[in-house]
């Protein structure tokens, strides 16, 4: 069948440098067609985080091969393009911004029309690039720079039910790993060194125990693990705070997931939402939903609560153009298409109207990424 769109995508807001190009056919039916990831993590390991400046430089030098390699795996001209879809934010401003003039330059050379996509709305579709999965579905979205929990019901259409109040899990994850000698990007490598561990060696707090609703929070846990790490020493002992540590982040994650469920049963069985057939869907993305046990975990309360769970496969939790390419298809396909005055954004929250009126933070004080 001849696609209905073929769009590529461009990923620029942190890390990675990435192009992809995906097709839907008029059925819904999507082909990753190619997906280029090129990744920066050699370039920052030695400052033990993401350096801005580093970040841009490396993404204006790669971006041009990166795309004309998605184009060619792809096996496609430009002339097929229906459409190029770049990040516009949130993330690192000086690296959206190469993506996003390059990809208006594409746009303005081949005569067609330009996505600006939200990184996170990205991540909220990438279940949907290899698994018929259907609006509406819960989304616990956590990777470095965010932990939310969304109501999302299409492209552009999402309520936050729960966010972080201080860091994010991916952050938790990198600055415990930090704490314990592991190597940037922590999370990969914390997990690794859990395998085996005794995770109920070490007590961790258990954040906002008593308080209500679908917020995080990881700071305590944060603190707490660091000041263990300080006086562990053996290498069993590493391995099984490594494992406390992965324990209480996935713990933290089902639990205010679970209340999530039940908050949006009660929203989809309100007769004002229109009902997208009577099933609960429960979907997990972003870089955390790469590890094992926190899948294993939120596989589990979905279960339990009636829900089925969707993950994306492991390339494409973590950063990805394939993920803007099929975001951008879906905004095509209702028309939303932008302008050339597209601005790049460091902060772009999913749902402004939540942001506006229940911020969970003070602005100015969040990481980098957010
Ligand atoms: O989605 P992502 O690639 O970038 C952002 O948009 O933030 O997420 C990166 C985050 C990092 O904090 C990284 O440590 C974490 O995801 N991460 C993991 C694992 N793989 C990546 N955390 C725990 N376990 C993993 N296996
Ligand atoms: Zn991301």
């Amino acid at each position: 069948m001849r696609p209905q769109q073929t769009v590529l995508g461009i990923e620029t807001s942190c890390d990675e440098t990435a192009a992809a190009v995906v097709r839907v056919d008029a059925d819904g039916g999507v082909e990753v067609a190619a997906s280029i990831v090129l990744s920066q993590v050699d370039d920052h390991a030695p400052f033990g985080g993401v350096v801005p400046e580093i970040a841009a430089r490396a993404h204006v030098e790669a971006i041009d091969w990166v795309i004309a390699a998605a184009m060619e795996r792809a096996g496609i001209d430009f002339e097929a393009l229906t459409g190029v879809a770049a990040t516009a934010g949130p993330g690192l401003v000086g690296g959206v911004m190469v993506g996003l003039s390059t990809g208006k330059a594409i746009a303005l050379a081949r005569g067609i029309p330009l996505v600006a996509v939200n990184h996170l709305e990205g991540h909220a579709v990438s279940a949907r690039l290899t698994a018929d999965l259907p609006y509406p579905f819960l989304l616990l979205l956590i990777s470095g720079g965010h932990c939310q929990l969304l109501d999302v019901e299409g492209v552009g259409r999402c309520t936050r039910l729960g966010a972080t109040i201080d860091d994010a899990a991916g952050e938790a994850f990198d600055k415990i790993a930090k704490a314990l000698g592991l190597p940037y990007p922590g999370g990969p490598a914390l997990e690794a060194l859990a395998r085996g561990g005794d995770a109920g060696r070490f007590a961790l707090p258990n954040a906002l125990a008593g308080r209500e609703g679908c917020d995080f929070s990881f700071s305590g846990l944060k603190t707490a693990a660091a000041r263990i790490a300080e006086r562990v020493t053996g290498e069993d002992e590493r391995r099984d705070l490594a494992a406390a540590v992965q324990g209480a982040i996935a713990r933290q994650l089902a639990e205010r997931s679970e209340r999530a469920m039940g908050v949006y049963a009660e929203r989809r069985s309100a007769p004002l939402l229109p009902l997208g057939g009577r099933d609960l869907r429960f979907v997990v993305a972003g870089g955390v939903a790469a590890n094992a046990h926190v899948r294993a975990m939120l596989r589990d309360a979905a279960h339990r609560h009636g829900f089925s769970f969707t993950a994306p496969p492991l390339e494409y939790c973590g950063d990805n153009a394939a993920m803007i390419a099929l975001a951008g298809a879906e905004r095509l396909a209702l028309g939303l298409v932008d302008g050339m005055d597209a601005v790049a954004r460091p902060r772009w929250p999913l749902d402004e109207a939540a942001a506006r009126d229940r911020p969970t933070h003070i602005p100015g004080r969040k990481g980098a990424k957010a």
